[in-house]
């Protein structure tokens, strides 16, 4: 059971000449020989790769540790940013309940989970009025273990535990994911006893949902990990293809980047199921932070925007037909939904109502998206879909191996540096000085240099 890529209405001989030429594709295709080779060179740099066949025995761990939070906790609370909190929000809206938190616990299988990836003071203080901390294990999450938001909750958080239950129960109820060495976390962590989880060297934030980021979230909720791993190796394996055709990934990268080329600037990803939503807020990260790159004068990107199927039909697909040919659009198609309904037979005998009568949902949302990619095909732009036959946990690990890849790629074919994100270091740096953290008195006196404010 494996996803696909249907690129057919990125071409020029479906949408006419704001398309992609295929002779153009073709030539594209004859020297994307480079990419995989440049990507094959750096193997093992982007230790995000080897994710899906290295950790047997830390997913023992991590099931161990997850099976004793199933078995004290009602509430999972994630404390975490970024790589940190996006692909645990996907993935848990992705294989659970859409409703999750608010099914009685006999019907949920594993505690109620929460991901807090902002610092807006009503939401923490919002927590804390749905959380018992006496039922709450937290999962403090930041790979570079010095994030100023997720240090911020865990001094918060720690500050009430350590209040409530003192310093030896500190690790019941608190575990890390962290660094292996660097960071403030790790001390913290080790002064603390807690049961620590590394984040591999050579997994950068928005890679890293594979690893105990993401998977120790997924097991304590009950998610099969071994499943999204095995789903991730077979993509992973398939990427690796020197045959353009057979690799979608690096038919991904290449269709996206010659779109670029033709001045696609923004990718809008648009999932028709729920469970897909938060995907395009993990992909916008993975896909905005590793190509928005200012490089030997040249800078590259695209931006994402996120839209839901059917919901943005009624609010932005307007723009995606007559508006500028200035984007692409992905759509994320699902053929078998795990729940069914058919539309009854109500009394209304108006036959413009009544032709809906005996469809079932999974045929109406199909045929709205099919429609929708049609009416975006014959404006004239770009667009392309990914279908998965079924949402599960492996064709989830499917998905994630598949976009992560087609980054890297992408990133190749770009000739950019795909790991970094110095504007998002210089922002945390900017909140370290605003802030008084000492060895940054001098950005600060940059900072107030430089800001004069316009304000009307
Ligand atoms: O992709 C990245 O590396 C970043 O966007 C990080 O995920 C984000 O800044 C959070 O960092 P950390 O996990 O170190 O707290």
């Amino acid at each position: 059971m494996r996803i696909r890529i249907d690129y057919t209405n990125m071409l020029s001989s479906a949408v006419g000449s704001r398309g992609l030429c295929e002779a153009e594709l073709a030539a594209r295709i004859e020297k994307a020989g480079e990419a995989i080779a440049s990507l094959r060179a750096k193997r093992d740099m982007i230790r995000w790769r080897e994710l899906p066949y290295n950790q047997g025995e830390i997913v023992k761990e991590i099931k161990a540790v997850a099976e004793d939070v199933r078995s004290r906790a009602e509430s999972f609370v994630v404390l975490g940013i970024g790589g940190s909190a996006l692909g645990p929000i996907a993935v848990q809206q992705a294989l659970n309940h859409p409703r999750w938190n608010e099914l009685p616990k006999d019907k949920r299988n594993g505690p109620k989970l929460y991901v807090e990836d902002n610092i807006d003071p009503e939401r923490m203080a919002a927590l804390f009025d749905v959380i018992d901390p006496e039922t709450t294990v937290f999962n403090v999450i930041t790979k570079s273990g010095s994030t100023s938001e997720t240090m911020a909750q865990l001094l918060t958080v720690m500050r009430t535990l350590l209040d409530l239950y003192g310093e030896e129960h500190l690790k019941e109820r608190l575990i890390a994911t962290t660094d292996r060495e660097k960071g403030n976390l790790i001390g913290i962590a080790k002064k603390y006893g807690l049961t620590t989880f590394c984040v591999p060297e050579g997994v950068g934030g928005r890679f890293s949902e594979l690893c105990p980021v993401g998977l120790l979230p997924a097991a304590v909720c009950g998610i099969d990990i071994e499943a999204m791993l095995r789903g991730a190796a077979y993509m992973d394996e398939l990427c690796d293809n020197d045959s353009v055709k057979e690799n979608p990934a690096l038919m991904y990268a290449l269709l996206e980047t010659l779109a670029m080329e033709k001045g696609a600037n923004i990718g809008v990803m648009m999932p028709y199921a729920d469970s897909l939503k938060y995907f395009s807020d993990w992909y916008a990260q993975l896909w905005a932070e590793s190509l928005g790159k200012k490089t030997e004068g040249r800078r590259t990107g695209q931006t994402p925007v996120k839209a839901l199927g059917v919901t943005d039909q009624h609010s932005q697909v307007q723009l995606y037909t007559d508006g500028p040919f200035d984007k692409t659009v992905t759509f994320l198609g699902v053929e078998n939904y795990r729940n069914e309904f058919t539309i009854p037979h109500a009394a209304d005998e108006n036959p413009n109502v009544a032709f809906l009568s005996g469809h079932t949902f999974n045929e109406l949302i199909s045929a709205e998206r099919r429609a929708t990619e049609h009416a975006v095909t014959v404006s004239g732009h770009m667009n392309k879909t990914i279908l998965l036959p079924e949402v599960n946990a492996e064709t989830i690990g499917q998905l994630i191996m598949l976009l992560e890849l087609a980054t890297a790629y992408a990133g190749e074919l770009l000739r950019i540096n795909a790991y970094d994100q110095p504007g998002v270091e210089e922002g945390k740096n900017m909140t370290y000085a605003l802030l008084g953290r000492p060895g940054y008195e001098k950005k600060l006196a940059e900072m107030e240099e430089k800001t004069s404010r316009m304000t009307v």
